[in-house]
């Protein structure tokens, strides 16, 4: 299959790019360099090291004898995606080229209009030049379970059965998310939904977890490493938890640390968008999947890092509640379903005890650029205080 990664030099987008090659699809890519640009700005970097576009596409080269057509680009721009997808024609595009930090969006009024701007119109450039030029392409977007918040019931997949006044209808599930980048997911989902029903465009909507690990099975065996972020704005919180754990610095649960969310390993994502992918909607269909293996709340991840980390590193590792620099209910239900992509045949294949163990291992080998992003990693960005007012260019201003 001819596939188009947009968001390629990403998280997720790298390690997908490998395992569609080594599956033997024909992988293209583009990305406009966004997320390395604006980690820098907020004195950051991957804690793991990693190659340059140019230099990742001459190892896949060596390596699987395969080139990647790769083109450097913002989404949106959108006479840069009609030249892309008229040039590639690809059979399927997986869109992850979002601004995809939910307290970057929080910095101040600049990078939410950032954030919300660009990717609505990034997706909605997207479905008119799928539509004109490819209509029967399959579009596997990345969305987020964020979209759904906390709702005090049953969380189903994208779509439910409701009775209102004695009339039933089957509608999408209300949303309601907890940031500027959240919402700017939701807005995706209702331009992708409309765009179905006007031109019968094939879409995947993925309601994904948050994703954690350093590795999959390419990776490991390459040591082409994707990006790992652990500072306050990039990293997700198993990232920095783990990441405190190799310093010694005490592991950090924001508020009371019951919030609670789905998780999944970067294996088990990379598994579920390639089935995916080879499972495509029919024509005309719109299908929604959340995607992720088990919900844990924040103090059960500060909790098993902090026992894996004592039992393999010999560490001593302290657990410190911190002020929440968001705004989010810290107790509440979550019980949101995922048996779509089981269906399809998805199996988990990852435990969440065994990947803090490699990312551990992972951390240990990298510890001195760990030990570079100390400074990064407790919270500086609290949500109700963000400002802004005259800062319209994210390019123009320092964010800290
Ligand atoms: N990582 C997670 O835990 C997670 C969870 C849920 C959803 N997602 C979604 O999955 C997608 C990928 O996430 P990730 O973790 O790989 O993020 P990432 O930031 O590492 O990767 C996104 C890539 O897209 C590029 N990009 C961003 N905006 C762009 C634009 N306008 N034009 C071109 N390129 C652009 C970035 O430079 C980056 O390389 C995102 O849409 C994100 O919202 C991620």
């Amino acid at each position: 299959m001819k596939i188009l990664i947009l968001g390629i030099d990403g998280y997720i987008g790298w390690p997908l790019a490998l395992r569609l090659i080594s599956r033997g699809h024909t992988v293209s890519g583009a990305d406009s360099l966004f997320t390395r640009k604006r980690v820098k700005e907020v004195n950051s970097d991957s804690l793991t090291p990693i190659l340059t576009m140019e230099e990742r596409i001459g190892k896949i080269k060596e390596l699987w004898g395969k080139n990647i057509e790769y083109y450097e680009g913002d989404v949106s721009d959108a006479s840069f995606i009609y030249d892309l997808i008229e040039r590639i024609k690809p059979d399927a595009i997986v869109h992850l080229a979002e601004q995809r930090s939910a307290p970057y969006s929080m910095l101040g009024l600049s990078q939410a209009t950032e954030t919300l701007t660009k990717n609505m119109i990034g997706t909605l450039n997207l479905v008119y030049a799928m539509k004109d030029i490819v209509p029967d392409c399959h579009l596997l977007k990345l969305g987020t379970m964020g979209e759904y918040g906390t709702p005090n019931i049953d969380i189903p997949e994208g779509f439910f059965e409701i009775e209102y006044n004695g009339r039933k209808d089957n509608l999408p599930f209300p949303k309601f998310a907890g940031s500027w980048y959240h919402w700017s997911k939701v807005h995706d989902t209702n331009n992708l939904m409309f765009a179905n029903k006007l031109w019968n465009l094939r879409i995947t909507d993925v309601m994904q977890g948050v994703v954690y690990g350093t590795r999959i099975k390419e990776i490991h065996e390459t040591k082409l490493y994707t990006r790992f972020d652990v500072d306050e704005v990039w990293g997700t919180a198993l990232n920095r938890f783990c990441t405190q754990a190799v310093i010694d610095e005490p592991i950090t649960p924001y508020g009371k640390g019951m919030q609670r969310r789905g998780f999944l390993s970067l294996e088990d994502s990379i598994n579920c968008l390639t089935i995916g992918l080879e499972k495509p909607p029919s024509p005309g269909e719109y299908r929604v999947y959340n995607q992720f293996d088990e919900h844990y709340s924040v103090n059960e991840l500060a909790e098993i890092t902090a026992r894996t980390a004592n039992a393999i590193l010999g560490k001593n590792c302290k657990i410190e509640h911190v002020e929440n620099p968001r705004v989010e209910k810290e107790e509440h239900y979550y019980n949101p379903e995922h048996s779509k992509l089981k269906s399809l045949g998805y199996k988990r294949s990852r435990e969440l005890k065994d990947d803090i163990v490699n990312i551990l291992e992972d951390i240990q080998t990298f510890k001195d650029r760990a030990e570079n992003l100390r400074n990064v990693i407790k919270p500086k960005t609290f949500w109700r205080k963000s400002s802004g007012i005259t800062k319209n260019n994210p390019d123009s201003i320092q964010v800290h």
